[in-house]
């Protein structure tokens, strides 16, 4: 064996060259990676004993892709075009050997190989698109080669990971090898190809594919109608149609120069520096200062959950989903028979969907016990509270859970905005007591706000960490404060989208800014859609918001066709005029004279008091991060993830413009824009949230 530099060796076999990479952790195709596979195949290919080479990878995976950390620096060391030229214009055959995941450059290098091989574990795709870019190596020419472009335009534009015999079955790949054998297998398979003469099969020059579908403009226009909604704001998608358009109409080399034109607009732009910002920022996320790695967890097998509401349900069915038992309690049978109907049918309209067979539904639903006792859930490792949202009522059920439950267990709350603290104090063990903030549906949304309460101990943090990986959630550690994170950022949003009405903005104003800044929908159609009605009581109202006096008349929102909006049949909604004359009968009250606002005028109104909010939270150390609050927004709120987090957002724009604005604000509207004083320190010495350590 010969060690071609530090992450790069090469060896013989009988006649068979073998390169093996190892660069943990994942292969990255960083410059010492590129440069010693330049080198190990030059060496490959003018040893006249090695009749063919494999090329193979130690650790945990085949090459992930191109070294994401490089991106945005100098160039160092052999570029990757060097290297895929080298290994595809080999005299002697290449076969690349696949475990783990070959992804981005990692499958690029691959299809530059003349064979694949793979283990049936093993996983390929081209996920650039997730992180703002499309495949940069070639991958925009060669795939649609292989595959056709109709599939090229959907794997790489949904990023998808194709497991291995779904690859073989459509020629990404060549073999299976057996799991576990892939070093022996790749070997036999390149002493077969020298054996049977087989031909050195270059990717790029297999042109039957991408011909059939020349001049199929339809084909293009078809895939942008169908997608349009869901890369709506989004560049990278619309430049992997422009490759796969110039895969289909020109000849290899200049696809690959449009390829590589669009690669250097989108890695220099905006959007991909945000993505790539939010691949580390998910996974710093789990990373909690103070609570070391080897921090014991309590298995948990057996999870209660106390309501079966909508939140209890949808909580319950996390847990179902990973295959942990889970028993819920109720206070009456009908709560519980509707509860539990609630899941059924939500797991039936999945199946339905294809999402799983239908024998799933009852396989599933038998990992539910209800029980209208306490007592059932004495001996589970965790229990979830999501009883009604009143301190009084909270601290009744904890005083029980505390004489009931076995020690040890996890106590955790549901609440959204009580505190965690109070509720810890009613128990005998207030370091089992932590928060888990689910949001609604809690079945579907992928945020878990765990919140630490004074005394929340090391192992409970940690095991509600890890169980919300297990679930499938991406989880955010915070503090205890009213709102916790996301929602109290919420409410400074909230309060000055209702201050913009009464300076002249409508709802649909509000509304229509947020969504071409890339939100889902904007806070009045939230409101809408959740029910204007939630807390409004009819017997107590006495028309002092916009919000009760549309609930006064009978305006709840989609649920009964008018809310801030009109809603025909269909849902669909158009302003109300209604609304409109409520909104200028309370604007004409404050006094203030209405003015019109342009959608930037409203975009800064509503996300400068969030960063603002953002930045007092990170000062408190109620977040540990910057980026965890970023988090929170994209995966809880619908943050645009390419504009990175409302803090990300900060930075780029620059604190002391940020810093000035604000002070401008507060001069005119007072000190509810007072400036974090994180943020003044923080414009004085020139730095931004990113440079904030935990
Ligand atoms: N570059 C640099 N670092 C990377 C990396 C990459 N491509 N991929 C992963 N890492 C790092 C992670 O940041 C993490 O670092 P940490 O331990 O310090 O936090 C470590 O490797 C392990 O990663 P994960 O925690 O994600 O490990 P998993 O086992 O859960 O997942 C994976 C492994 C599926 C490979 C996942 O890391 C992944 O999806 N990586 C990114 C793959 C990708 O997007 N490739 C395309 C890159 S762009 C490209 O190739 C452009 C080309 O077309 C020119």
């Amino acid at each position: 064996m010969t060690a071609i530099n530090e992450v790069t060796d090469l060896s013989m076999d009988g006649d068979v060259a073998v390169v093996t990479l190892d660069s943990p952790p994942v292969n990255a195709l960083s410059a010492k990676v590129r440069d010693g596979l330049y080198d190990a195949f030059a060496a490959a290919i003018a040893d006249p004993k090695a009749a063919s080479i494999v090329l193979v990878c130690a650790g945990r995976t085949f090459i992930a892709g191109a070294d994401i950390t490089e991106f945005g620096g100098a160039a160092k060391g052999k570029s990757l075009q060097e290297v895929q030229k080298i290994i595809e214009d080999s005299p002697k055959p290449v076969v690349a050997a696949i475990h783990g995941t070959a992804l981005g450059g990692g499958l690029e290098v691959a299809l530059c190989a003349h064979y694949r091989i793979a283990v049936p574990s093993s996983k390929c795709g081209l996920p650039e698109v997730n992180l703002g870019l499309l495949p940069g190596a070639g991958g925009t020419q060669r795939l649609p080669r292989i595959v056709g472009p109709e599939k090229a335009l959907d794997m790489m534009t949904s990023g998808q990971h194709i497991p291995a015999p779904e690859c073989v079955a459509m020629g990404l790949v060549d073999e299976l090898a057996a799991e576990g054998q892939l070093r022996i297998d790749a070997l036999a398979f390149a002493k077969r190809i020298i054996a049977e003469g087989r031909p050195l099969k270059k990717v790029r020059e297999s042109n039957a594919k991408v011909e059939a579908a020349r001049g199929n403009l339809e084909l293009f226009a078809a895939f942008r109608a169908a997608n349009a909604r869901k890369f709506r704001g989004f560049k990278a998608p619309e430049s992997i149609i422009q490759c796969v358009e110039a895969a289909v109409d020109l000849p290899f080399d200049e696809g690959l120069a449009v390829e590589r034109k669009l690669f250097v607009e989108l890695v220099t732009g905006d959007q991909s520096a945000a993505q790539r910002y939010v691949f580390f920022a998910e996974r710093q996320v789990w990373k909690i200062p103070n609570v070391a790695d080897d921090t014991p967890t309590i298995p948990v097998q057996k999870v209660g959950i106390v309501g079966g509401g909508t939140m209890g349900g949808g909580i319950a069915m996390n847990f179902v989903n990973a295959g942990i038992p889970v028993t819920i309690v109720e206070t009456s049978q009908a709560a519980l028979d509707r509860g539990i109907a609630v899941v059924r049918a939500n797991y039936e309209r999945s199946a339905k969907n294809g999402r799983f067979p239908l024998a799933d539904v009852d396989r599933r639903m038998a990992l539910i016990t209800p029980t209208l006792d306490l007592h059932d859930i004495a001996d589970v490792d965790m229990v979830i509270e999501a009883v009604f949202e009143r301190m009084d009522i909270k601290k009744e059920l904890f005083t029980k859970l505390d004489n009931i439950i076995k020690p040890g267990a996890v106590l955790a709350t549901n609440t959204s905005a009580l505190n965690i603290d109070e509720i810890a104090s009613v128990t005998s063990r207030p370091q089992d007591v932590i928060g888990m903030h689910f949001f609604s549906p809690a079945n579907v949304m992928r945020l878990l706000e765990v919140v630490r309460a004074d005394h929340t101990s090391n192992t409970v943090i940690n095991t509600s960490m890890q169980i919300a990986k297990k679930i499938g959630k991406i989880a955010a550690l915070v503090g205890v404060c009213p709102g916790f994170v996301g929602n109290r950022m919420l409410a400074a949003r909230g309060r000055e989208a209702q201050a913009l009405l009464n300076e002249g903005a409508m709802p649909w104003d509000v509304d229509r800014a947020l969504y071409d800044f890339g939100f889902a929908m904007g806070p009045f159609q939230m409101s809408d859609l959740a029910g204007l009605d939630i807390g409004w009581v009819k017997e107590t109202s006495k028309g002092a918001t916009i919000r009760d006096r549309l609930c006064e008349l009978d305006r709840r929102g989609q649920k009964n066709g008018a809310g801030y909006y009109d809603y025909d049949a269909n849902r669909a909604s158009t302003p109300s005029p209604v609304t409109e004359a409520i909104v200028r009968e309370f604007a004409a009250k404050s006094g203030i004279a209405p003015r019109t606002f342009t959608p930037d005028d409203i975009i800064e109104r509503l996300i400068y008091p969030m960063i603002n909010e953002g930045a007092k939270i990170l000062e408190e150390k109620k977040a540990i991060r910057a980026s965890d609050i970023d988090i929170i927004w994209i995966n809880g709120y619908n943050w645009p993830v390419y504009r990175g987090g409302p803090m990300f957002y900060g930075d780029q724009m620059g604190l002391d413009k940020l810093l000035a604005r604000l002070k401008e604000f507060q001069a005119q509207a007072g000190d509810v824009w007072k400036p974090a004083a994180l943020l003044e320190q923080l414009v004085a010495e020139g730095r931004c949230f990113q440079d904030v350590k935990p």
